[in-house]
């Protein structure tokens, strides 16, 4: 792209002020602006802009309830895991970790993945994640793609860790790691953010992002080619996760299921897990952050928490469904941010208040388009314990014990 084009570009969506230091800046720092003009997608942009000047956020229609959840046992349990196991046989399973997060919430400068978990060994969250796909591959001798997506922020230092790690002795060929798309942050009335002269405040488009991801780095065409019907996807923050658990693919498959969630007991009423609800016939999953008091602490005639089950972010998908959902645009979500800014000299200003939006696509939207959703209950004690907080509850001294 050329100066004039971006120029062109930019004035026509009102965005100018991204050039406004242009004559100031080196060489290397104009080739580097023009290349981040470049992936922005004026289109999306366009809807960001139009997010921050809508009054509110349309009201969802319907009260919410509870939904139902199945807890299987004896021969139910068995028939899900061998459907399950059939289809890991015939290699219809592919696994992907949304792994676009930093460790920065632990104090940790790299990919989270990339951080040490192993109370005896030290291994990293991602050594867990791979080495349970490599036991896939030998108990079912099978080829289990494992798609990782990053953020530009992470991948170079997430390819490092596993070439490092020699894969952790998977095939290379099987490991395939895609980059998320990244969005510039906005100012209150619309315009891009500039964090230095030459350089535009951009952030990870959630994991959401991972369906439009998906698509634009050939994800979809590897998984047809591979024969892969179902996808398993999970979260990096939590190295108990029973990676492609037969019984919970079985139990997909025989209930023909486009998205299928696991989803556990509570820990506390007011615990950070989102909570899936239905609503209008459709289904769809309340943010923690936006579950009422009322609706965290309502109980049943017998004593039980009316919204139980929380969602750990351990999903099965439908290979067809992630495809039909990927020529659809995903609602966006805002979140006010402080964000660094250059006042009018071009000097870079620290924001001590929230003074930008950044936002992000979060996958359990496509939840209220998808055919069939099933619930399977499981028990955290032995797949859950996610790695969140530097101390406390969810943290690494909670995990290792
Ligand atoms: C998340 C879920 C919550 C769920 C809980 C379970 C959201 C908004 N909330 O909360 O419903 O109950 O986990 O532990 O997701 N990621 C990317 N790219 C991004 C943003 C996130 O790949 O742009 C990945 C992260 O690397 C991580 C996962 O998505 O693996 C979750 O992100 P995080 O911000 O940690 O979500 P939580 O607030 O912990």
């Amino acid at each position: 792209m050329t100066y004039e084009q971006a120029k062109t570009l930019l004035e026509k969506n009102g965005q100018e002020q991204v050039l406004r230091f242009w004559k100031k800046l080196s060489k290397a720092e104009q080739t580097a602006l023009l290349a981040q003009i470049e992936t922005i997608d004026f289109k999306e942009l366009k809807r960001c802009a139009s997010m921050l000047t809508a009054t509110a956020a349309a009201a969802k229609k319907g009260k919410p309830t509870a939904p139902k959840v199945a807890e299987l046992k004896g021969a139910a349990l068995k028939k899900a895991t061998a459907a399950g196991e059939k289809e890991l046989k015939a290699g219809h399973v592919g696994v992907l970790l949304v792994a676009g997060g930093q460790g920065s919430r632990l104090g940790y400068e790299g990919p989270k993945g990339a951080y040490s978990i192993g109370p005896v060994t030290g291994a990293s969250l991602f050594y867990f994640h791979a080495r349970k796909i490599l036991a896939l591959t030998v108990r079912y001798a099978v080829r289990v793609p494992f798609y990782v997506m990053t953020s530009a922020a992470n991948y170079d230092a997430t390819v490092a860790h596993f070439e490092e790690n020699d894969y952790f002795g998977l095939d290379p060929q099987d490991v395939i790691f895609f980059k998320q798309g990244m969005w510039p942050g906005m100012t209150p009335d619309g315009k891009i953010i500039l964090d230095a002269p030459g350089h535009i405040f951009m952030s990870p488009d959630g994991h959401g992002g991972m369906i439009s991801a998906l698509k634009a780095n050939g994800c979809f065409a590897d998984m047809k080619k591979r024969g892969v019907k179902s996808v398993f996807f999970f979260q990096v923050d939590n190295p108990m996760v029973e990676v492609a658990d037969p019984a919970f693919i079985g139990l997909h498959t025989l209930e023909k299921s486009e998205y299928s969630l696991k989803l556990t007991a509570k820990r506390e009423p007011t615990e950070g897990l989102g909570m899936v609800v239905k609503r209008d016939g459709h289904f769809d999953m309340i943010e923690y952050t936006e579950m009422t008091d009322e609706m965290n602490n309502r109980r049943t005639k017998t004593g039980d928490l009316y919204f139980k089950f929380g969602s750990p972010a351990i999903h099965v998908f439908d290979r067809a469904f992630l495809e039909r959902e990927a020529a659809k645009a995903m609602p966006l979500h805002l979140a006010h941010k402080k964000i660094a800014t250059v006042d009018e000299k071009g000097k870079v200003v620290k924001a001590t208040e929230p003074n930008g939006y950044k936002f992000e696509k979060f996958i359990f939207d496509a939840l209220a388009d998808a055919k069939g959703v099933t619930c399977f209950a499981f028990d955290r004690a032995d797949e859950f314990s996610p790695v969140k907080n530097a101390e406390g509850k969810d943290s690494p001294a909670t995990c290792k014990a």
